[in-house]
């Protein structure tokens, strides 16, 4: 079962980190370079069938695979030892990009235009930061970067 949902998981970190690489590297510079956020929303319609669910299979996944690594869920919330400080760091991680993402929604995406174009560039590049970091913290936890 372990084995399933780490596939899983690690199965929809492609998707997520992977799709946020693509955005922040290929679309967003065109986007950029043309001042027209048409290019951006084009690519998200067409990412977010996909991401989301991604991003919703790495939150259920990932809490089952710390409880595994961890029944006593307090750990999760303290950045004590390994492997709870990781969770800790996934955690905080989670808070971050849902927080960027809710900003972006709210604020930015209403009134996407070439003005606030720089805005959600920022934004883009945070979320693809924060992705990269999931994985570096995931692949952390058999011995990496910040074990
Ligand atoms: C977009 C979000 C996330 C990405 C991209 C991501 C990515 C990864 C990756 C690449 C691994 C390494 C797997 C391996 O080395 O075999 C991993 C492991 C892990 N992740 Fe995540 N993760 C995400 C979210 C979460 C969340 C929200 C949690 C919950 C706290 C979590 C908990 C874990 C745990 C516990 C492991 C270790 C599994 C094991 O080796 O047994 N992850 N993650």
């Amino acid at each position: 079962m372990h084995q399933l949902i780490l596939l899983l998981h690690v199965l929809s970190a492609t998707v997520w980190t992977g799709g946020h690489l693509v955005l922040a590297f290929s679309v967003l510079p065109k986007a950029l370079a043309a001042r027209d956020p048409g290019v951006l929303s084009g690519f998200e319609s067409a990412y977010e069938r996909v991401g989301m669910p991604a991003l919703l299979i790495q939150v259920i996944s990932g809490a089952w695979l710390a409880y595994s690594l961890l029944p006593d869920v307090s750990s999760w919330f303290t950045f004590d030892a390994f492997p709870g400080k990781l969770i800790t760091f996934k955690l905080l991680l989670l808070a971050m990009t849902s927080m960027t993402a809710l900003d972006t929604r709210l604020r930015i995406i209403p009134r996407l235009s070439p003005a606030t174009l720089p805005a959600m560039a920022r934004r883009i590049r945070l979320v693809t930061l924060l992705s990269v970091l999931f994985v570096v913290v995931g692949v952390s936890f058999r011995g990496g970067l910040l074990a």
